[in-house]
Order: C-alpha cells, then sequence, then structure tokens
C-alpha cells in the first residue's frame, strides 16, 4: 500500500522531480560540440556579456520600447504578492465558476470539500486551457481540469493514509473536461446549471483512437485487443480549437498516472524517455488495472495524444488523434497553410524536448467535409539555427527508420532521429491574428547545463545564438518565427526572441532580460498565450512566486500583454499567491475575457476556513468596451 500524494505543487513542478536524468554525461562530447559551435557563431557568444548575447539581429521590434507610447488601454499593475486578483483600473472581475460548483441541479452541494458522490456532475478542479464556443446563441465552455490536489481534493485523509477506491473515483471524476453553458445572471457570467450542453469528461470517459496508430499492437489492452477504443483522458493542459468549431483537449505529463503493483517490474521499452516509473501520483494502479503497467503493459501508450471534443453534441464520443503524435502535449495551434491544409502547431513540455507541427494531406474549405484532417498527415519536429533561421523536418519512415504508426506513437524517438532542436520547455503556442508569426512559450529549464540531456540522449546544453541560450534558464523566454513566404505551410522559417524574461534590478547580463523587459513588468516562466483579435500577444506565467532572491520584485503570477510590433509587454492581471494564471478565452463580442486561476493558495477565493478553489474569472471594462 502506498501514500497518495498530497503535494500541491504544480504538475509540470511535480513531473520535474520524477523526471528520469542520465546516470551519466559524455562532458568530453558536449566540450566538443560547444567549441565547434563557438566557432560558427562568432561574435554571438560573449556569454554573459549582456543582452548583446542573444544577438541583437534576433531581436526585432524590441528597441523603441523607452519611447514608445503605450499601446495599451490601462495602466499597467504593480505586481501584487497577496492571496487576491488583481486588474488594472477601469476594470472589474468575479468568479464564474469553481471547482465543486454544480452543472446539474442533481449534484450534491459543495461543503468546504467533495466525497465520490456526484463529483462527476461538478465543476473539476485545476482549471486549465479553454474554449469558448457559440452554438446557435449559447456561449458554451470547454475547459480543462489538468489534475489534482489531493491535500484540497481529500482533506479528510490524514498524512500517510492510503487512498480509498472512493478516493481514487473521486479525483478522476474531479479532472479531465468540462463542458458549460455561461450566460449573463444578475451579477455577471455564471453556469446554466443543467443547460443540455453541460457534460462532463474524466478519467472513465469512452473515447476513440483513430489515425496511424489506431488499432497497432502498442495499442492494444486486454480490456480493448482493437486498439481503439480508450477510457478516459489524462493530464488534460493547454486547449485549441478546429476550423470547424470542435475543441482540442492536449494530453500532458500523462506518464505520472501510471505505476506497478510489483515493485521490481520492468518499465517496457520506451518507457523511460517518457518518464513512466512503477510510482504513480495517486495511486490509480491500485484499483484500476490499466494504470498498472505490470498488468497491462501497452495501457499508457493510449495517452499523451491531442483529443477532439464536439462541444455542439454532449452524447458525441471523444476522438483521440494520433496523427498529431504522442508526447507531453501543451496545447494545439491550429491555422492554415496558403493551399488550404491544415496545421497545428504544438509544443512538447520537457526539458530538451521539441517543437512540432502537423500538416494536414487534405485541405479545409468552410463547411466542407472536415474527415480525415486530423488522421491523415504529416508530423513535423523544428530545428533552429544560430544564424536566425529554421526548418521543419518531416517524421517519415525515410527519415526516422520507424514506421508511420510507430512515429505517432514514439514521437520524441522519431523527432531526435531527425535532430531537432532541444528546447528550454515549450509550453504553450499562439498563431498571430494579423501578422504571419506564431509564437511559443519556453517556460524555463532549471537543467540546461553542460552535460544535460533528454532521456533520449540528445544534447541539451544551452546554446548562445538560438532559441535557448542561457545555462540556468530561471525566467524562460518567448520564441517567435515567421514561415517563408509567409506561407504556415512552408517548411522553413525565420525566427527570433520576442522577449527574453529576467530582472532588470537584481539580473546581471543575460539574466536582466531583453530590452522589453523593465522593473515595472518583470515576469518569470511565461506559459499560457493566445493572440487576440487586434494581434495582441496575453501572456500567463507559471513561475517562482516566492518574491525572493532572482525573483525579486516578480510577485505572483500573473497575466500580461505585449504588443507585436513595438515589443512594448504590460502587466494586466496578478493571481492570488501560490496561483499560476492558465487558461484564457473570450465571450462571443469580446467584451468579457474568461481567466483560469490554477492550484491557488491560502483560502482563495471564498476567504475564511475555506479550502482553495481552482477558478474561472470573468474579467470586463466598467464601460463595456471590447477587451480583446
Ligand atoms: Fe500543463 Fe506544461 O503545463
Ligand atoms: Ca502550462
Ligand atoms: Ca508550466
Amino acid at each position: 500500500m502506498k501514500d497518495i500524494d498530497r503535494s500541491d505543487m504544480s504538475w509540470d513542478d511535480w513531473d520535474e522531480t520524477i523526471r528520469p536524468a542520465p546516470e551519466t554525461t559524455d562532458f568530453d562530447h558536449v566540450v566538443e560540440a560547444s567549441l565547434s559551435r563557438r566557432g560558427f557563431i562568432g561574435s554571438v557568444l560573449a556569454f554573459g556579456s549582456g543582452a548583446a548575447v542573444m544577438g541583437t539581429a534576433l531581436l526585432r521590434g524590441t528597441t523603441a520600447i523607452a519611447d514608445a507610447h503605450s499601446a495599451f488601454p490601462f495602466a499597467p499593475i504593480p505586481a501584487f504578492t497577496d492571496n487576491a486578483v488583481h486588474v488594472p483600473e477601469g476594470y472589474m472581475w468575479r468568479p464564474v465558476v469553481r471547482w465543486g460548483d454544480a452543472l446539474f441541479s442533481g449534484a450534491p452541494e459543495f461543503a468546504n470539500g467533495h466525497g465520490v458522490e456526484g463529483s462527476d456532475m461538478v465543476f473539476g478542479e485545476n482549471t486549465d486551457g479553454m474554449e469558448l464556443f457559440n452554438i446557435d446563441g449559447a456561449e458554451v465552455i470547454a475547459v480543462n481540469h489538468e489534475y489534482v490536489n489531493t491535500r484540497v481534493n481529500i482533506p479528510a485523509r490524514g498524512e500517510g493514509v492510503p487512498p480509498t477506491e472512493d478516493d481514487v473515483m473521486t479525483l478522476m471524476n474531479l479532472q479531465g473536461v468540462t463542458v458549460m453553458e455561461v450566460a449573463m445572471g444578475a451579477d455577471g457570467y455564471e453556469v446554466v446549471v443543467d443547460s443540455p450542453y453541460n457534460r462532463r469528461i474524466h478519467h472513465n470517459t469512452p473515447m476513440l483512437l483513430t489515425g496511424p496508430a489506431a488499432g497497432h499492437p502498442l495499442l492494444q489492452t486486454s480490456a480493448d485487443p482493437s486498439g481503439t477504443q480508450v477510457l478516459g483522458t489524462l493530464n488534460n493542459c493547454g486547449s485549441g480549437r478546429t476550423l470547424w468549431g470542435t475543441y482540442l483537449t492536449c494530453e500532458e505529463n500523462f506518464n505520472g498516472y501510471f505505476g506497478s503493483t510489483v515493485a521490481d517490474a520492468p518499465a517496457p521499452e520506451g518507457f523511460g524517455r517518457y518518464g513512466i516509473s512503477a510510482n504513480g501520483r495517486y495511486a490509480y494502479e491500485m484499483y484500476h488495472s490499466r494504470f498498472d503497467f505490470s498488468a497491462e503493459p501497452e495501457a499508457s501508450q493510449r495517452y499523451g495524444y491531442v483529443v477532439e471534443i464536439d462541444p455542439a453534441d454532449p452524447a458525441s464520443t471523444p476522438i483521440k488523434r494520433t496523427a498529431l503524435g504522442r508526447f507531453k502535449h501543451e496545447n494545439a495551434a491550429m491555422t492554415l497553410a496558403e493551399d488550404g491544409r491544415v496545421v497545428v502547431y504544438m509544443g512538447d513540455d520537457e526539458r530538451g524536448e521539441f517543437m512540432y507541427k502537423y500538416v494536414s494531406n487534405g485541405t479545409y474549405t468552410e463547411g466542407g467535409p472536415t474527415d480525415g484532417l486530423l488522421d491523415d498527415g504529416t508530423l513535423y519536429a523544428a530545428t533552429f539555427s544560430a544564424d536566425g533561421t529554421g526548418a521543419w523536418e518531416a517524421l517519415t519512415p525515410d527519415s526516422t527508420g520507424m514506421d508511420q504508426a510507430m512515429i505517432c506513437i514514439h514521437t520524441r524517438q522519431a523527432a531526435s532521429a531527425v535532430g531537432a532542436t532541444t528546447m528550454d520547455r515549450p509550453e504553450w503556442i499562439a498563431v498571430s491574428t494579423t501578422l504571419p508569426e506564431a509564437y511559443c512559450c519556453l517556460t524555463n529549464n532549471s537543467r540546461r547545463n553542460v552535460g544535460w540531456t533528454n532521456a533520449g540522449g540528445d544534447l541539451a546544453e544551452p546554446a548562445p545564438g538560438t532559441p535557448n541560450p542561457r545555462a540556468e534558464n530561471r525566467y524562460g523566454q518567448i520564441v517567435r518565427w515567421r514561415p517563408d513566404g509567409a506561407d504556415h505551410g512552408a517548411d522553413t522559417f525565420t525566427w527570433d526572441l520576442y522577449v527574453m524574461a529576467g530582472n532588470p534590478v537584481v539580473g546581471l547580463g543575460e539574466y536582466a532580460g531583453s530590452d522589453n523587459v523593465t522593473e515595472g513588468n518583470m515576469f518569470n516562466s511565461p506559459d499560457g498565450m493566445m493572440v487576440d483579435t487586434a494581434g495582441m500577444i496575453w501572456i500567463q506565467t507559471d513561475g517562482d512566486d516566492s518574491n525572493e532572491g532572482p525573483y525579486t520584485g516578480m510577485g505572483n503570477n500573473q497575466m500580461l500583454i505585449g504588443h507585436p510590433e513595438t515589443g512594448e509587454i504590460a502587466r494586466f492581471l496578478t493571481g492570488p499567491s501560490g496561483s499560476e494564471v492558465t487558461g484564457l478565452t473570450w465571450n462571443t463580442d469580446r467584451t468579457v475575457a474568461f481567466v483560469g486561476i490554477q492550484h491557488p493558495g491560502g483560502t482563495w477565493p471564498d476567504g475564511g476556513d475555506a479550502l482553495p478553489r481552482s477558478s474561472v474569472i470573468a474579467v470586463w471594462r466598467e464601460d463595456g468596451a471590447v477587451i480583446g
């Protein structure tokens, strides 16, 4: 019997604690590679000498900040460290829904906690990516519940008390996805309880596997010898939306749900690359054999995908699209190539893993058939060069030595085979709505030191002049790329760093950040990101909110807005202490922004003796004007 994990650290942080590190490193090889690269990039290598280390050519659009007239219609707010939400003067906010709030009238009332009874009828825990859909006039939000904090969700269980079967079922029910209708009430937006659109999708919801890996022996289990039907979607992190009005939910750190009831059971081939080990975070393997790899060795290969959900049809079956690859999917940003093929950009959030894009073989036409657009296409992984160019390397049987199904199951290994560039934890990707460019948050990398590799053995040491230049990357950066020919279907691009986060007060050299980071807007660990209809870049953070040492002056996690052309960045919102700000969508007329507050600390938002409750809040301008 094992103890259930009771920490309330973010799942990203927890996953880092179990991330398999190589036992040995090839230091000589690293030094050799580093020296040869220094010869190539020449003057951009004065590591530690200040912003020039990034190469001025790679910081376009960020030089006029000091003189720029503010592009934003609000006065930026200072950093805060309290257990509250702050927005600029002239703006308002209020909670829309908290974990445990009823979606259906039969749900038990939240009593500062929730038992198993009715736990699949309430809003789940730890809200993350979300998208609002206008369905025949109804405003319907699909929103992820990434993970649970047992300290919050099972408060009755004392430290060291093993979880019961009911505890595990409660946790399973509080994760996954909520689909809910929202509407204006007397005090603002609220959930429409019992709306026919309301739905909870959780860890036991039936779904289908489609695409090249569907039916493969590595996806077959004793309960599903077809390899095409699976229960549940795990660790739903970021999101996306298709051009045809469906929701994309992204399975990120699925590895942490699997364990073994046999202590010395050997982990199957390929598990190490994905961080699957004998110790599951929630002890699911004690009660559900599909999470016990000593009993069902292939089951974990049925997770780690992008899942498509139709929010307009509560009876529809969610579909895991294996063509988009299997890795720790952060989000899925869809756009179109010039010729009408569907392009989906995706990040794999782990130290030293990669950025991807998927391009469909078929083309999209508005109102036309969409069958196959997410089942039949090519995956690419990104390579970045220090001269500011980059390329998308196709993952094909020829380039990887793997067949198409294996490329979609062991995608990390396929990307390693083509020499993709190891990145500082790619989180959200957003495609500009006004310019032919896209952005990816590279959140931080606590281990990008000389000698570090990813679990596949790819060198991941800092590389000056590339998107991942810093050895101790505690602050993160946002890389921007512009596809050649202004065509997201192109195989090549140019890139720069939109911002290098840092601390200009206590930081030195490259740790001070790029020119568009100031004492007034500094932040760390960019994570969530959306571009609004005006092309403004909304940046959400999941970083260190200690406000101490290298983080002095940064305060709580926050949301900022960046101008794509001037590079100006302004702080718009700060979350309560302990929280991560993640997930952003807008109502139909763009007068209200919905923002996710994940794993808050203290007793936010209810106060008193209440448990902290992850929530979606609404933010709007007092004058009712558009805010995004
Ligand atoms: Fe779930 Fe990488 O954030
Ligand atoms: Ca995230
Ligand atoms: Ca994160």
